[in-house]
């Protein structure tokens, strides 16, 4: 079983250039590999055809590879849906993942994220009959983990009071204005929840433009961007990136090598929060 990789190609918007660009990021080097089976804002299938390719090509074998995808509650979908809304939500969580698995060419996949709770604020009976479900296609052998995104710590203090098992992974839009997600980090890293980042150049303008972030790049011959992912790994997350840029590509992994003093860590994470 391949390790969760340091950094996951998130598949979102990408519509017709999916399969290429998903292509592109696996020669560059990239192994894990985010989507939804939301046909709104991602292109499921054309994932599963830049996997066919590079598998024809020699590029990767499945085994080296770490697929996530997600169940996406009908309000957060088109018409488009990949289950039949009449049903129950324990069998539109089984019809989801049958059609990723069939999407990604594949007959399991690693991680199956509920892709948001019901509610903004509570963990509703409806995600404890999700959650149960998502167990259970885990117990099936067609997911071998699970997580939950788009979560407030509501969400996660109320999944854990039902008792249930706890999600693998939380995977969270990160607001430095927020202390980087820092309650949920924290929730996360007292119980061995990875937390897996997004949104963290497009949701931290002012992070990037921050003058002494700038001047700290350039001390290190990286971009501003490259010290933000830098940073999340230093402080435990797991970044994505859904870059179109095969330069930003080649940057974005490249940031794993860069290594910030601690000092800098504690500086960036004060930063705006
Ligand atoms: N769970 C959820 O609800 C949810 C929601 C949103 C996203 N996601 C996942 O997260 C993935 C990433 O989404 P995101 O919101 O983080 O946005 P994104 O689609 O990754 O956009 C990142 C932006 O940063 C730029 N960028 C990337 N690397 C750069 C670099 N080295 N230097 C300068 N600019 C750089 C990109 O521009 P270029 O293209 O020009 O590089 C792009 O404009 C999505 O594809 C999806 O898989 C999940």
């Amino acid at each position: 079983m391949p390790p969760v990789p340091a950094f996951l190609y998130g598949t979102a918007w990408k519509e017709d250039s999916t399969a290429a660009l998903t292509e592109l990021a696996l020669r560059a080097g990239f192994r894990g590999i985010d989507t939804a089976n939301q046909r709104r804002h991602y292109f499921e299938a054309g994932v599963g055809q830049a996997l066919a390719a590079a598998y024809r090509a020699g590029v990767v074998t499945r085994a080296d590879l770490f697929l996530q995808t997600k169940f996406t509650y009908q309000r957060g979908q088109d018409h488009r849906l990949p289950y039949d809304p009449a049903a129950t939500l324990a069998v539109q969580v089984a019809q989801s993942l049958a059609s990723s698995l069939e999407h990604l060419g594949t007959d399991y996949v690693d991680s199956f994220v509920l892709h948001g709770p019901s509610s903004g604020y509570d963990w509703t009976e409806a995600d404890v009959e999700v959650w149960e479900a998502m167990r259970k296609e885990r117990d099936g052998g067609r997911t071998r983990l699970l997580g939950v995104s788009n979560v407030q710590l509501e969400h996660l203090e109320q999944l854990a009071a039902t008792g249930t098992e706890l999600p693998v992974f939380v995977q969270n839009r990160c607001f430095a204005r927020l202390g980087w997600d820092r309650e949920i980090r924290k929730f996360c890293g007292e119980r061995k929840i990875a937390y897996q980042g997004f949104s963290l150049l497009t949701a931290n303008p002012e992070v990037l433009q921050h003058p002494p972030l700038i001047n700290l790049a350039a001390s290190l011959n990286a971009s501003p961007a490259q010290v933000v992912f830098s940073f999340a790994r230093a402080v435990g997350m797991v970044p994505l990136t859904g870059t179109s840029s095969a330069e930003h590509m080649k940057q974005d992994l490249a940031s794993l090598e860069l290594k910030l003093p601690a000092e800098l860590v504690q500086v960036i994470e004060g930063m705006a929060g």
